[in-house]
């Protein structure tokens, strides 16, 4: 069976202080789901997060972004092995802020996909498409080569280490949600095409997350589609009650 999955992306939000109680705040809820829970502080948070939340073992701390490279002269960035040091096992790569704002390339992503699994990280793999290219029907075209131009050089062994997050980039902090069926079909379609490249078992062990505006009033309804595995929040996991409220919407 895929895992449930729901992961919370702080995005370039929450400073020491805030980041310490907001993870008391989500220890203090329980859990009645089977998701794995994740969250994605910033990098200066990532080890008072892991200190934190290592001894229950209930949230995994993962990072938000990564460099390719192995060490070097490439100023404020960090690498897969700095994040392994301080307990970091896994690395969202992708995202579409990274592509919109640091000019992340589908070569980049390839280039970090493959420095994360050389380093045994798990990898949360986000695309998905613009409104314009939803406007124009281009949706899936645009996705499938996305995931094609940075995972498909990958053996099908690699997939075990991955995780597909997709996030339409009009539905990102816009409170306008994919529809449930909207979702479903482009999950559909990914699985559809993971299989044509690396046949059923494959396609049907990778779980997929939505992503984008996903609340606590919506995502029961995202969640009950069959190839929905899970979601990538934003905002709503900014508030432990309401990140919460959508793990246990499994
Ligand atoms: P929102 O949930 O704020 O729309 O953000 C989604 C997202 O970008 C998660 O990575």
């Amino acid at each position: 069976m895929r895992k449930h999955i729901v992961a919370g992306n702080w995005k370039m939000n929450n400073d020491l202080a805030q980041t310490q109680t907001l993870i008391s705040e989500l220890k203090k809820q329980s859990k009645t789901s089977n998701a794995e829970v994740m969250i994605a502080p910033s990098y200066t948070n990532l080890w008072p997060a892991f200190q934190a939340t290592r001894e229950e073992g209930e949230i995994e701390v993962v990072a938000q972004n990564m460099h390719f490279a192995e060490n070097g002269a490439y100023t404020g960035e960090v690498n897969a092995s700095m994040l392994k040091s301080i307990g970091i096992k896994t690395v969202i790569l992708g995202h579409s802020e990274r592509r919109a704002y640091y000019n992340e390339t589908d070569d980049s992503l390839a280039k970090k996909v493959d420095a994360a699994l050389a380093n045994d990280m798990r990898i949360i793999f986000c695309f998905g498409e613009e409104l314009q290219d939803r406007k124009a029907g281009n949706e899936e075209n645009i996705v499938e080569s996305q995931i094609k131009n940075a995972l498909f050089h990958l053996d099908a062994s690699a997939f075990k280490h991955i995780i597909l997050a997709y996030e339409p980039v009009w539905a990102i902090g816009t409170g306008e949600t994919a529809s449930p069926e909207q979702a479903q079909n482009m999950h559909a379609f990914i699985r559809k095409t993971l299989a044509t490249k690396y046949g059923d078992d494959v396609a049907n062990s990778v779980s997929i997350l939505y992503g984008g505006s996903v609340k606590p009033n919506n995502a029961k309804e995202i969640f009950g589609k069959p190839d929905v595995d899970g979601g990538l929040i934003g905002g709503a996991s900014l508030k432990a009650e309401d990140f919460y409220a959508i793990v246990n919407a499994f």
